[in-house]
């Protein structure tokens, strides 16, 4: 009677669904990494996301797109978070961070596109290592553990390098360009409160 089999009938049910609900579609677009904090931002897949409260839950919100920025040879660049005198003369009580935020870097100690690398003693043995770098975009950070079979990478010029077995990676968005590596290095999430540089990594 009917003209559909009952396969065509569940395809054009399960693309109506999609049509509905364009977030179904998206969902593999978010970022797995959990978002724990408010105001926390990740960049993933060239999109930075924030992450937001819906409800009782934190989520990542639905991005907007970034652009790698293009290195700049210029020792010159303007500080962006200069500290400007308020009117206010009540001092605002100290920042307490959670367990998982790490303090890592001033502010005033990195440069944009400029890498640089820095441990975390506060999870340790060993130490975590992170490569931290500025784009125009906010700054990210990378686990310093090469993705290949964890090593540390290191700052040579404006890549990222493992020396283990040679595997080179992009500063700016941690992709592999050599070597046996074929993952991008692990992305962190980071906070810049009051000229300090935080990361978020599980104790
Ligand atoms: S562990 Fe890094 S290239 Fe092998």
């Amino acid at each position: 009677m009917s003209h559909f089999s009952r396969r065509q009938i569940l395809q054009i049910l399960t693309g109506v669904a999609l049509l509905a609900n364009p977030f179904i579609a998206e969902a593999a677009q978010v970022p797995t990494l959990k978002c724990t904090r408010v105001g926390q931002t990740i960049i993933w897949r060239d999109k930075k996301y924030t992450c937001v409260k819906s409800g009782n839950k934190l989520v990542w919100n639905k991005g907007v797109p970034v652009t790698p920025a293009k290195p700049t040879p210029s020792a010159t660049t303007q500080p962006s978070t200069q500290p400007t005198p308020t009117t206010s003369t009540a001092p605002r009580p100290a920042y307490t961070p959670p367990p998982d935020e790490f303090a890592v870097a001033k502010s005033a100690n990195l440069k944009l596109n400029q890498p640089i690398s820095v441990s975390n003693p506060s999870l340790n043995y060993p130490a975590r290592g992170y490569i931290l770098i500025r784009r125009e975009d906010g700054v990210i950070a990378f686990s310093n553990r090469c993705t290949h079979l964890g090593r540390d990478v290191e700052i040579s010029g404006s890549q990222l390098v493992c020396f283990a077995h040679g595997s080179y990676f992009e500063a700016t968005t941690g992709k592999p360009t050599g070597g046996p590596a074929t993952r991008n290095l692990i992305l962190l999430p980071t906070i810049e409160r009051d000229g300090t540089i935080f990361v978020v990594d599980a104790p």
